[in-house]
């Protein structure tokens, strides 16, 4: 089932989605060579904490850390560690999701350490771009096939690839959710937007082929050729009209994190 959600739990969700932009410009002003990610996650960890939140990912399915950090070939759920380092030229994904007064707020972006390869470079560009086409499918009387053929489109126009064993999904009280929002074309249920829903769409996108593998640690996922993978992620809400980006930073202008 799809929830949808009241006017009282959409300032709920606007609420955590705002923290959560906020920790990720947070990261974004302390990304440079030399910072370990175990440092990263501490900071944001503590930012989080000290507005009042919760990090969602931190003992999620046994998950040890606050964040994720995912970097160049890691595709998504990198675990942060004091011996990771960034370096110039790396791709960095920094994915923080809060819990503030019960609801979720799920957000990433990855970022370029230094200066990078033409290729780290443009598949950032492009996932970023990829994620943007997504969120512009949805309105209601559209369905969440929309967003997965807009995103494909413009990964394969750019020569890359979109990964498949990983989606959005629903967000509420709930992390994970209903409905599954696929980053590519699917077959099977394809549900409509409703005003009150509230998803992410966090494409990952690959400078090789889709295919992922997961590592010993139980959490890291890596493209199995070895190839950069970058990813961004927003949460939004259904409106009447079109849809509300929950995480957005430009949110953050006046607000109380500014
Ligand atoms: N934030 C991730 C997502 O976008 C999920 C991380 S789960 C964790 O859905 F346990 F790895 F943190
Ligand atoms: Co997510
Ligand atoms: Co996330």
């Amino acid at each position: 089932m799809i929830e949808i959600l009241g006017p009282a739990e959409i300032e709920k969700m606007r609420a955590s989605g705002l923290l959560a932009a906020a920790c990720l410009r947070m990261a974004s002003r302390e990304i440079k060579p030399g910072l370990s990610t175990e440092r990263l996650d501490k900071l944001c960890a503590e930012y989080v904490r000290d507005h009042g939140g919760i990090s969602a990912p931190l003992n999620y399915k046994g998950f040890p850390k606050s964040i994720c950090t995912s970097i160049n070939e890691v595709v998504c759920h990198g675990i942060p560690t004091k011996k990771q380092v960034l370096k110039e030229g790396d791709i960095v994904n920094v994915d923080v999701t809060t819990i503030l007064a019960g609801y979720h707020g799920d957000t990433s972006r990855t970022f370029k350490v230094g200066k990078v390869s033409a290729e780290a470079d443009l598949v950032t560009d492009v996932a970023e771009k990829c994620m943007y086409l997504g969120i512009e499918q949805v309105r209601p009387g559209g369905r969440v096939r929309d967003i997965g053929a807009a995103i494909e489109d413009h990964a394969h126009a750019s020569g890359f690839s979109v990964v498949r064993d990983y989606c959005g999904h629903g967000i509420h009280r709930v992390f994970h959710a209903e409905p599954q929002i696929p980053h590519y074309r699917f077959r099977g249920a394809n549900p409509r937007f409703k005003p009150g829903m509230t998803f992410t769409v966090e494409p990952m996108i690959n400078v090789g082929n889709w295919r992922v593998k997961l590592l010993g640690d139980g959490w890291t996922v890596k493209t199995t050729d070895g190839k950069l993978s970058a990813q961004f992620e927003h949460t939004l809400l259904v409106t009447e009209d079109g849809h509300e980006i929950l995480t957005s930073w430009d949110n953050l202008e006046g607000s109380k994190y500014e």
